[in-house]
This record gives structure tokens, C-alpha cells and sequence, in this order.
């Protein structure tokens, strides 16, 4: 058992194409500095769970099991046609006893372990469900079908959504039940009425989705290590 006592387990949904990427292989096998983006993402969540389940993309599931072949905390099954669907083949896979469950997107690979503590943290002390969220320094407008403002929220309300997402187990389960896509698996509790409560962030944990988040990505990997 992990955590005081708690089950802890992972999910990390890795089974996108990446097309937004525009690579010739799935996102979360691009290199970056020497490792990919699922063995980054899996070192920030690995040190503070008790099992991890990867969903890979379709006929990419041995070459990410063979990565990780001499973890036994790790497991990889295969991903679903989108995201949410990812992450509900994987949570079929969760150990019953789990109590808490994050989930982590490869493609976050820069998130660090402090930022999964600090879900972890929020848990422990009572939250069921937890996001990291950071400050957006756009002004952000709600649009309608013919693209006209429809309104303005004040920038001091909204904050951009970060992963790992942490939920109490049985939420979770109950979240997914629906069957729905959503972006996140927070939007999806929210569905039910749950509160959500968002911490803080960090820069680094930004989604890695185009050719210049790349190129952020490798200059962040060469400045640090
Ligand atoms: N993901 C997944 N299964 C899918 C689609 C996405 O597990 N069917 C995962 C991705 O691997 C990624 C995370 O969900 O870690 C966030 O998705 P996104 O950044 O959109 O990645 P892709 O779907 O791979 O990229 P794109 O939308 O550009 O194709
Ligand atoms: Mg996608």
C-alpha cells in the first residue's frame, strides 16, 4: 500500500495519434532528448503510486510495454478511438482496492512530481476530485455558431486545466459510467455535481500538441538536463 495507507493508482491515456503533431509515429513515442514523452510522463506519477496503466495506441502496445518491461507497477493496454475512451479501457484494468486515481496524459510530459503531490495532497486532505490549473493570460470569449462574441468572462475566474487529474475511485468509475467524451475527466465529474477543486499548476505542464510546442519542449529538455 502506498500513501498513509492508500491504494494509489495511475492511469495514463497515451493512445493518440498525435496528428496536431504531425510526426510519422504516435505522440507519445516522439523523442525528446533521449526519452520519450511517456517515459518522462510516467517518472513524474511512478515514485507516488502503487500501479500505473498505460493506454497505448493500437499496435504500439509492445513497443510501450517494452519500455517499461522491468516495472512490474506497470501495465499496458490498449487505448480507445478518443480519449475518454482511453481512459475508460484502462480504468476497467485498476485494481479493485485502488482508493484514489490519477490520471496523466502523456502528452504533459514536463509536469514534475511536485505537481502530482500536490493532487495528492488535496486528496488526502479530503477533496474527491483535483485539478492543477494555472492563471490564463489571453482574454478568453465565449463565441456563438456564426462566430460573434457572445460574452467575456473575467479573466480572474478562469483558469487552463493541467494534468495529473486526481479522483476518489469510486467517482471516477461512477464519471465514466455516462460513457461521454470529454477533454478531461474532471469535466465529467462535474457532470455529476461533484465539486472540483483546482490547485496550482506550473508552466512546464503545458500539453505538448504542435511542431512549436515541440520545439519548446526540446529547448526546455536541453536548458535542464
Ligand atoms: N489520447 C488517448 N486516446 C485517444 C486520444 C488521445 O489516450 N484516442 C491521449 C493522448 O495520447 C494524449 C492525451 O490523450 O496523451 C491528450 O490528447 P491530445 O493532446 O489531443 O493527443 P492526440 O490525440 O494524440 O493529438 P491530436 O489530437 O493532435 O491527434
Ligand atoms: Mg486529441
Amino acid at each position: 500500500m502506498g500513501i498513509n495507507g492508500e491504494f494509489f493508482s495511475a492511469i495514463i491515456p497515451a493512445a493518440g495519434s498525435g496528428d496536431r503533431l504531425g510526426q510519422s509515429i504516435p505522440k507519445s513515442l516522439v523523442v525528446i532528448n533521449g526519452k520519450t514523452l511517456i517515459q518522462r510522463a510516467v517518472e513524474s506519477i511512478l515514485p507516488h503510486v502503487d500501479e500505473v496503466i498505460i493506454a497505448a495506441p493500437k499496435d504500439f502496445e509492445l513497443e510501450i510495454s517494452g519500455l517499461f518491461s522491468d516495472n512490474k507497477k506497470i501495465k499496458v493496454i490498449s487505448g480507445g478511438e478518443v480519449r475518454s475512451k482511453s481512459v475508460a479501457a484502462a480504468l476497467s484494468q485498476v485494481n479493485q482496492n485502488a482508493d484514489y486515481i490519477l490520471v496523466h496524459d502523456a502528452a504533459r510530459c514536463f509536469a514534475t512530481q511536485a505537481q502530482t503531490i500536490r493532487v495528492i495532497d488535496a486528496l488526502l486532505a479530503g477533496d474527491h476530485a483535483v485539478v492543477p490549473g494555472i492563471e490564463v493570460v489571453d482574454t478568453i470569449k465565449v463565441i456563438d455558431a456564426n462566430n460573434f462574441a457572445e460574452s467575456t468572462p473575467s479573466r480572474s475566474s478562469l483558469r487552463a486545466v493541467q494534468t495529473p487529474q486526481g479522483f476518489s475511485a469510486r467517482i471516477l468509475h461512477r464519471a465514466h459510467q455516462s460513457g461521454n467524451d470529454a477533454t478531461d475527466d474532471a469535466a465529467l465529474v462535474e457532470a455529476l455535481g461533484i465539486a472540483v477543486r483546482v490547485v496550482p499548476g506550473e508552466p512546464n505542464a503545458h500539453k505538448i500538441t504542435t511542431p512549436a510546442d515541440l520545439e519548446w519542449a526540446k529547448r526546455l529538455a536541453e536548458t535542464n538536463e
